[in-house]
């Protein structure tokens, strides 16, 4: 007998998305944003089985270095051990539980766990137990290394699979959005980094409605029109007069790819830099053909482009580039962690310059970011009033070349967590 599609109480998730090719409709029930049981089985269906960004390798140069954080609802430490071997473990002591290591990032040979003092390297071994004979003889010290999670990175780009037998090959699972972190890695010949700092931010609202928004160019003209006036200001247009498009990547996977409204710190020189940045940045441009060629050259340097990695990376390659994690915190509200990263090679003027727009557009602060965390809870309020079913993400179902302001993204991701939601694992 096949599991049962109804694990909800309240809900049947099998009709929680509505698609109707022939009649360009697509409707996705209110429920999924603000039901409890929805929430918990996506836990058990979506992060329990799909491989989850943790971080860069970047983030721990050098043997020693770690750094923790929450992944898919569990606390992990990202770790280089010091044979230089870049693992995941669990951040939970062996013994009875508590974190063995409390700090967001640093550099340790051990981790001491403060409760009472186990001690593992930073290869994850059992190395120091106090009064182990209390323990007798058949006490194993390799029995209770600290849990590793299935770990594998693309280009730098480290996740984790908690399915450690269904998750397939990350290579497999990532699909066309290679190509995507490709046009990223590529952007340096010795490296691109995750530059140092962390910015935390949360709102109220399911952790799906920014995913939604961060792939949805349709709301930047009304939504962030503070900002497109200031940009028209400066002679740049909005993205749906700057053409581009969006792109399925399969698995989940999506992407929309536009050229710049306005500087690219790649190699990209427009009047918006000094003008002794000039002779540097075509310099740069012109090895950039040397390497891949004019047309590949000027897709990595001259276009922007925002990655979703399904479920809940996103990757945002304007003027400057924005890792962001979206996580749920329950079905009403939602933790986002970003980092900028850069090539490791650029000059101190661009670097200022990308970090400055980081912090300036999508930064918790920024232009564009306080805009959509205030409309994404705008729209859980209006989930409220539960006299209305659905939302509706059909635009650009008719188009044969989906553009960037359609909402073909958002319905790649919720084509996948329909896929996955209704199959019991
Ligand atoms: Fe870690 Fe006891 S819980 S040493
Ligand atoms: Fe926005």
């Amino acid at each position: 007998m096949s599991a049962p599609a109804t694990p909800s109480n309240t809900v049947d998730v099998s009709r929680i998305v509505l698609e109707d090719v022939a009649g360009a409709s697509f409707l996705v029930d209110r429920r999924a944003y603000v039901d409890a049981d929805i929430a918990q089985l996506e836990q058990q269906r979506i992060f329990d089985r799909c491989w989850l960004y943790v971080g860069h390798e970047s983030e721990v140069p050098a043997p020693g270095a770690f750094a923790t954080r929450n992944v898919g609802g569990r606390p992990v430490i990202l770790a280089r051990g010091d044979d230089g071997a870049v693992r995941v473990f669990a951040n939970t002591c062996m013994h009875r539980g508590a974190f063995v290591c409390r700090e967001a990032a640093g550099t340790a040979k051990a981790f001491r766990c403060p409760y009472h003092s186990w001690v593992y390297s930073n290869q994850g071994e059992l190395i120091g137990v106090p009064g182990q004979d209390a323990y007798g003889d058949c006490f194993d010290r390799a029995d209770y290394a600290l849990k590793q999670h299935r770990m594998d990175s693309y280009r730098g780009f480290v996740f984790i699979a908690f399915d450690e037998a269904g998750a397939g090959s990350l290579s497999d699972y990532l699909a066309e959005a290679k190509e995507y972190l490709d046009l990223i890695a590529d952007q340096s010949e010795v490296g691109m980094e995750v530059v140092r700092g962390t910015q935390l931010h949360g709102a109220k609202a399911n952790w799906k409605l920014l995913i939604e928004n961060s792939v949805d160019l349709y709301h930047f003209r009304a939504l962030h029109k503070r900002y497109v006036d200031y940009m028209e200001s400066m002679g740049s247009q909005a993205p749906r007069e700057r053409g581009g498009f969006a792109r399925d990547l399969g698995n989940g996977h999506a992407a929309n790819e536009l050229p710049p409204a306005a500087a690219r710190p790649l190699a990209h020189w427009t009047p918006m830099f000094d003008e002794s940045l000039k002779p540097q940045m075509e310099a740069t441009r012109q090895h950039f053909i040397d390497r891949f060629g004019a047309q590949r050259a000027q897709r990595i340097t001259g276009m922007n482009r925002a990655l979703l990695v399904f479920p809940n990376l996103m990757i945002i390659d304007a003027i400057a580039i924005t890792i962001r994690k979206i996580d749920p915190v329950g079905p009403g509200a939602l933790a986002v962690t970003s980092w900028a990263m850069a090539p490791k090679d650029e000059a101190p003027e661009l670097r200022a310059l990308r970090l400055s727009h980081y912090l300036t557009f999508l930064g918790p602060g920024g232009f564009a970011t306080p805009d959509d965390i205030e409309i994404v809870e705008s729209c859980q309020l209006g989930f409220a009033n539960r006299s209305v079913d659905y939302c509706n993400l059909s635009r650009g179902m008719n188009r044969e070349v989906p553009q960037t302001t359609d909402e073909l993204p958002a319905r790649v991701f919720w084509q996948r967590w329909r896929e996955l939601m209704a199959a019991a694992p």
